[in-house]
């Protein structure tokens, strides 16, 4: 079996709906096992990100930049780092904002910056941008635009339940999917 383990922060339950999303899509794949970590979490289940084939990062932008509590997450993971203990695992990421940018941009390198210390291999999304013609729509799967990870947009009147949309959900989801295939796939080539 592939595991990918999914670590995320969320203050208010828009990033935790967007890690769900994101975990029910990696297991939707044949052979993929997923596991979602809350980092308040994490100490209890550094053996299961030391064993997983690929790790999704995922925080809310705050202040333009990852969350405080994620970023302990990120400097406790240093202890990984001095071995590179989690060299060659496939890695990615997501975020969410109040704003529809929000400043997500400084969030996505950030974790794409993290990956890459621990000598992660990144995945991108993989879709084409939504919403940017007259016949685009906010269904559209990539409404915000992205390409390094999946990006979400929360209206700051509403909870967890209600927001992010649907695409935005539908995106993380496709995001997890592909996520999984590629750690699959690297995990059979047996590099
Ligand atoms: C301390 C703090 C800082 C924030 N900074 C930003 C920001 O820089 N840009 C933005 O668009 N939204 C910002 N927001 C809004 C959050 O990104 C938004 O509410 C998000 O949905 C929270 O996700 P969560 O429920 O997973 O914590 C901030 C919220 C908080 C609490």
């Amino acid at each position: 079996m592939t595991h990918v383990a999914i670590v995320y922060h969320s203050g208010y339950g828009h990033t935790k709906a967007l890690a769900e999303q994101v975990a029910n899509g990696a297991a939707e794949v044949s052979g993929v096992t997923s596991q979602l970590i809350p980092v308040a979490d994490v100490d209890s289940h550094w053996d299961d990100l030391d064993k997983a084939d690929g790790i999704i990062f995922g925080a809310p932008t705050y202040m333009g930049a990852a969350s405080a509590a994620f970023r302990t997450f990120a400097e406790a993971s240093s202890k990984r780092w001095f071995t590179l203990a989690w060299k060659n695992k496939v890695a990615g990421g997501f975020t969410n904002s109040g704003s529809q940018n929000g400043d997500k941009g400084n969030t996505m390198m950030e974790l794409v910056t993290l990956a890459a210390q621990h000598g992660m291999i990144w995945v991108s999304l993989g879709l084409p941008p939504g919403n940017n013609s007259s016949k685009g729509s906010l269904a559209d799967l990539n409404r915000l635009g992205g390409s390094l990870g999946a990006l979400a947009q929360s209206n700051v009147d509403q909870g967890g339940e209600d927001a992010p949309i649907a695409s935005d959900r539908a995106t993380a989801l496709a995001y997890g999917r592909r996520v999984a295939e590629i750690a699959d796939a690297l995990k059979r080539a047996q590099l």
